[in-house]
């Protein structure tokens, strides 16, 4: 074994090493050490290309097989760090090998350049994180699907421009959030599929001269197939924004989601409860319960939004092929992954605990003349023209509202004063009940519907569990 420590990879034409302030610039090894694992298992598919292209012995593949595997287990143990003087995780490695294998180590670096290899190594990571993510969405849907089939038959004031629009079943409510993120899941599956393309063989840019094949390394790694163009293979980063893109989108929902349930607790709502152990008191107002996990969703989703269009701003106009600049892709992703492993959970634990007061939602279900597109529609199913029915049920407001009582209050001499059409069975539709049982057409809040839609979601979430645990 040699003493060989070399600590940078590319010193042969320089007479001089780098000043510092050049060496700190270029470093990245502390962010992107967190690669290292996958580093490793990339050398070894690559081991075995340069064995299959006879550039290494049948013995010197078991000995860099042994080294990798001891390498392995001390990464992630903590024993192996890297060194102050390592610019990067792959320098680190390479460092780590040599002292394990001496020359030997070096020959691994043949055929593969740092511009096929940090791509390769990031592919791998963010295709692992994105199962992490998903399994946290997954269980965050389940929360609310749990929650929804509680809720079926809870009525609940449903909203638009934030006023009493039509009453809902609350289970319909809580369903929706399950759709979005469901969406989200689909688009993670979406990118996994395009994302599962590997770079390594590109080299540089231009691919390799020793024989070694791209399509069975990419295998042998996981990915469906090799990219079919080096210069490609070494400038695409689209995955790297469509992951930012679909994270921030989750983000967003989550941030739609906090909202509500910051609006919910409110004292002025009062429609839910927050658990102690997912809300926050005040140093100072000993009365305080914040809901401080749904700020933190609201707050974060934009901290999201900031790391996608970064790494845009950092893409846009940048000549194809590896260019330094690249090296500013890993840090929005890292925390990225980190912000959404930490609020998920976060999250489904506030959701599964949440408590709903259901009598004060259902009593004010109706108010704020909730049920006056009930009437406008009673009077069309009764042949009237919609215009006329809607400016009838609107004289029916107009009325209660002078008098100060619901519309269900109007005595039958004031629904024939106000239009001839209203007949006393027009009351049928003038209750909750009626008013959603009526919306029964598919998607529609009526609970025999909703009923149907929490058993496809159960179906839904059962195909993204098997989807993703593989
Ligand atoms: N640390 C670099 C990055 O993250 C690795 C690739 C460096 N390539 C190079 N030609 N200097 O992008």
């Amino acid at each position: 074994m040699t003493e060989a420590q070399p600590t940078r990879l590319w010193g042969g034409r320089f007479a001089d090493g780098p000043s510092d302030a050049m060496a700190a610039l270029s470093r990245s090894v502390h962010f992107d050490w967190r690669l290292a694992p996958y580093d490793i298992e990339q050398t070894q598919a690559h081991a075995k290309v340069l064995h299959a292209a006879n550039l290494l012995t049948t013995q010197e593949l078991d000995q860099v097989t042994k080294a990798l595997t001891e390498l392995n287990l001390e990464v992630r143990s903590g024993a192996v760090v890297p060194d102050v003087q390592d610019e990067d995780v792959h320098t680190a490695i390479e460092r780590n090998l040599m002292l394990k294998l001496g020359e030997l180590g070096g020959k691994l670096r043949a055929g593969r350049s740092r511009n096929d290899q940090v791509s390769t190594d990031f592919r791998l990571y963010l295709r692992d994180q994105v199962r992490y993510i998903a399994h946290d969405v997954i269980e965050l849907q389940e929360a609310f699907l749990v929650q929804a089939k509680a809720h079926v038959h809870t009525t609940s004031p449903g909203f638009t421009h934030l006023q009493h629009a039509q009453p809902v079943s609350f289970g319909h409510e809580l369903a929706k959030h399950v759709h979005a993120l469901g969406r989200d899941l689909e688009r993670l599956a979406d990118w996994d599929k395009r994302s599962a393309r590997s770079p390594l063989g590109a080299g540089a840019l231009a691919g390799s001269s020793l024989g070694l094949n791209p399509q069975s390394v990419a295998k042998d790694l996981g990915f469906d197939e090799a990219l079919a163009n080096s210069i490609d293979a070494v400038s695409d980063r689209d995955w790297v924004a469509e992951f930012l893109f679909v994270a921030a989108m989750i983000g967003v929902h989550l941030s739609r989601i906090g909202e509500e349930v910051i609006l919910m607790t409110s004292r002025e709502f009062q429609w839910a409860q927050l658990d102690d152990a997912w809300s926050t008191g005040s140093s100072i107002m000993p009365q305080k319960k914040n809901p401080d996990v749904a700020e933190l969703a609201r707050g974060k989703s934009g901290r999201l939004i900031g790391n996608l269009t970064g790494l845009l701003a950092t893409l846009k106009g940048l000549p194809f092929a590896y260019n330094r600049d690249l090296q500013e892709d890993k840090e929005p992703v890292f925390d990225t992954v980190e912000q959404l492993l930490l609020v998920l959970p976060a999250m489904t634990g506030m959701i599964q605990t949440l408590k709903f007061n259901t009598e004060l939602m259902a009593k004010s279900a109706p108010e704020g003349f909730a049920l006056a597109t009930d009437i406008a529609e009673w009077l069309v199913r009764e042949g009237v023209a919609f215009r006329i029915a809607h400016e009838v049920a609107g004289a029916c407001v107009q009325r209660a509202e002078s008098q100060g009582i619901e519309l269900w209050d109007l005595s039958d001499a004031d629904l024939v004063e106000i239009s001839p059409h209203l007949k006393p069975a027009v009351r049928s539709v003038l209750s909750v009940e009626g008013s959603l049982n009526s919306r029964d057409a598919f998607g529609g809040t009526a609970p025999v519907r909703v009923t149907e839609q929490l058993k496809a979601l159960d179906a839904m979430i059962a195909v993204e569990r098997k989807r993703w645990v593989s």
